[in-house]
């Protein structure tokens, strides 16, 4: 399809105060890839990192359109086997770091980080399935492939109150489970009830000491705090690693032998090697329990950078979205 399109493109550190919408090709189908008319997309915090930071590292594609995830219709298939006007979805695998992503009004997908929508979920409006790709396979993969979790498990999500956190603890409150939800802000409490959490703490950094214990474990915050997670496992018990919100990245002087309690797991999950398997069953998941995604602020693609200037200043809830519409 020739023509331009509008798009987010970006060499160096950008502000959402400074983001500009700018109009660029529109990317030509080339084997393998379907060129896909975008629908919505929801932010993701390493896009935040991206923006701040990550964009000077060499392995940065430059210029770069950001957006590590989407949700669209095929319009050109080329030789793929997907079928114009498809509802699909599309995440990782590079996409916003290697090859353009999301932030734009067209995006050209390798076949195999694109994934059908079933119909069961093609009825939800765009806003509702923009929050669902990265965000729910991440949850998904850590309570199932990571955790292994069961309706008879107590699950203990800590650093919840972020769209990841919320997202877990809704999907294994309908599954079942007992969730211990941890927080760092006392206004978020409530929230996370309502979102299934059995029980919510406030988080001083050591929920070891003071009795917290769970058959299963999602750490959020990370290293930072991982040690003291594994702390609060019962005998069996599994802690998957899956978020940084603490900042640190890196485990240092961690001692397995001793930092893992004996008879307990420690794993992490990695949102980088979605299946259509797999996003067929959390969409169908989604659909049976009627769930619905924490949409923090919804805005439409022509306000890209205020969105952007949202997720900078913080201080939102759940997962900011923007669509096409
Ligand atoms: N392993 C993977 O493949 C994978 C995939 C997706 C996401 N993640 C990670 O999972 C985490 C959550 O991602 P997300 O996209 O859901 O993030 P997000 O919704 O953008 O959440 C970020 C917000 O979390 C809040 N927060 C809650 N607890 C916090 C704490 N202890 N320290 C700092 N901030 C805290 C902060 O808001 P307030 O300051 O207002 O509280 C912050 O603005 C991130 O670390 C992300 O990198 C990992």
């Amino acid at each position: 399809m020739a023509g331009t399109m509008r798009a987010l493109s970006i060499s160096g550190v950008t502000r959402g105060g400074e983001a500009k919408l700018s109009e660029v090709p529109i990317p030509a189908v080339k084997p393998g890839w379907a060129l896909v008319r975008m629908r919505g997309f929801g932010l993701n915090h390493s896009e935040l990192e991206l923006r701040r930071s990550e964009i000077c590292a060499d392995y940065i594609k430059k210029p770069i359109i950001p957006g590590i995830e989407g949700v669209g219709e095929v319009a050109e298939p080329g030789d793929t086997d997907f079928v114009a006007g498809t509802k699909v979805c599309m995440l990782m695998g590079g996409m916003g770091r290697s090859w353009d992503g999301s932030y734009a009004e067209w995006c050209l997908v390798p076949a195999t980080r694109m994934f059908r929508i079933p119909d069961a979920a093609c009825e939800l409006p765009w806003s509702a399935l923009a929050a669902i790709p990265e965000t729910y396979y991440t949850a998904w993969g850590s309570l199932f492939e990571g955790l292994r979790l069961e309706a008879s498990d107590t699950l203990l999500v800590r650093g919840a109150s972020c769209g990841l956190g919320y997202t877990t603890v809704q999907i294994a409150h309908a599954l079942g489970s007992r969730v211990i939800a941890t927080t760092h802000r006392n206004k978020y409490v409530e929230e996370l009830r309502r979102f299934g959490a059995d029980e919510v703490v406030l988080d001083d950094g050591s929920l070891s000491r003071a009795g917290v214990r769970a058959h299963k474990a999602l750490e959020l915050i990370g290293p930072r705090t991982l040690q003291d997670t594994l702390g609060c496992l019962w005998h069996g018990g599994i802690c998957c690693d899956t978020g940084i919100l603490g900042g640190v990245f890196t485990l240092d002087r961690f001692d397995p032998i001793k930092g893992i309690p004996n008879g307990c797991y420690l794993t992490g999950f990695f949102s980088n090697y979605p299946t259509q398997e797999v996003m067929d069953a959390l969409f169908a998941f989604v659909a049976k329990h009627g769930l619905e995604p924490f949409v923090a602020a919804s805005f439409p693609f022509d306000r890209l950078p205020d969105a952007l200037a949202l997720q900078d200043d913080g201080g939102f809830q759940g997962k900011i979205v923007v669509t096409f519409d």
